[in-house]
């Protein structure tokens, strides 16, 4: 990698590994659950990576591992040249300070008994690298950018509306000026129109405060118009990883397909030309992953190699990387 392309990157995280361990029964061998199994992804300064993939897939614990907020079995995250996993404190204080998180839930994760200034201040005052006169103005300077008005910054929490909530989460994020906010499933429990508004001021601040974003989600439509890059993640693997022109266009994994095939199009034709494929059945036991594709007794074109051995994330087209036994370098979807 050259010296320009290692200073365009904010985020590298590679071979990233947590696993839970599991109660024993008995006497039985110790068995760990892996949730994040040798992921491996990087994302350039001001753009946005969409981690997408359905409930249990490992999106969060990827997430929580890359902050800190759970611990990595295994991996480096290198955050702005600096393995993040291994600072520690002055060091770490600050790096802390560059990375931010958004959660799905805004109600739970506001602290009920503080006016809405005192939340968005607050990350201001545990730093404490500005001088606290200055604080209020920062504060009221986010009210604004995030679209409050100012009387607002006296009430409480449940005093808002959820996509309120939610405004006051982005400005809280925002207090301690991060490089990399990471939003774990943001507009999830809003309503549709509120939904857009969220991701359009998401995308409004990311130009403003350039800003780099990890954005989670279940739901490929939510990221279509949101995302660069996309890495489709089942049972703790990427299985997918492209652009998003790519992605969206010319999906190689059965499952990515699978998922796409259930997001509403607005273009007529894709629409009429996309059938609605269906995954049978429950992902397998994640404490006992079977010895081959973890997908395969869900794949509409399983074989039976599919079920000898794991199929490796390579790279098959320019920064298209997919896992697949039935994808070759000559790209082509096996649906
Ligand atoms: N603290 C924990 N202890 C044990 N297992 C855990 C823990 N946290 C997560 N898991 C398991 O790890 C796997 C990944 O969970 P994770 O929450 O990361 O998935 P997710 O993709 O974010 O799902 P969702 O869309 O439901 O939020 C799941 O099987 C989950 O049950
Ligand atoms: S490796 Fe086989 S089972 Fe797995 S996704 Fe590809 S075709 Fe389906
Ligand atoms: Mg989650």
């Amino acid at each position: 990698m050259s010296k320009q392309e290692q200073a365009d990157l904010l985020l590298k995280v590679d071979h990233l590994t947590v696993r839970f361990a599991m109660k024993r029964s008995g006497w039985g061998k110790k068995s760990y659950l892996y949730a994040v199994d040798d992921v491996s992804f990087e994302i350039k300064r001001g753009e946005t990576l969409a981690i997408v993939g359905e409930s249990g897939s490992g999106k969060t614990t990827t997430a929580l591992a890359v902050a800190r907020l759970v611990h990595a079995h295994e991996g480096i995250v290198d955050l702005d040249g600096k393995n993040f996993l291994e600072l520690q404190g002055e060091a770490l204080r600050k790096a802390r300070a560059k990375l931010q998180f958004i959660f799905q839930d805004p109600y739970s994760s506001l602290n009920p008994r503080l006016r809405a200034e005192a939340v968005v201040r607050e990350p201001l005052d545990s730093l404490d690298a500005v001088p606290v006169a200055e604080r209020q103005a920062i504060v009221d300077r986010l009210f604004t950018a995030v679209g409050l008005r100012p009387e607002q910054q006296r009430l409480f929490p449940h005093q808002f509306s959820g996509g309120q909530r939610q405004r006051i989460g982005i400005a809280r994020a925002l207090a301690t000026q991060p490089e990399l906010i990471i939003c774990d499933e943001p507009v999830s429990a809003l309503d549709v129109a509120v939904q857009a508004q969220i991701l359009n001021l998401l995308r409004r601040l990311q130009g403003e405060f350039n800003l780099t974003y990890l954005f989670i989600s279940h739901d490929l439509g939510v990221v279509q118009h949101m995302c660069d890059s996309v890495a489709v993640m089942y049972m703790g693997k990427i299985v997918e990883h492209a652009d998003r022109m790519s992605l969206f266009t010319k999906p190689l994994h059965p499952y990515t397909s699978a998922l796409l095939s259930a997001v509403p199009s607005v273009d007529k034709k894709r629409r009429e030309a996309t059938k609605r494929i269906l995954i049978p059945g429950d992902p397998p036991d994640p404490v006992n992953p079977p010895k081959g594709c973890r997908f395969a007794n869900r794949c509409p074109v399983a074989q039976p190699q599919c079920s000898q051995s794991e199929p490796e994330l390579s790279e098959v087209a320019a920064g298209h990387k997919v896992a697949c036994h039935l994808v070759d370098e000559k790209a082509i979807s096996p649906l």
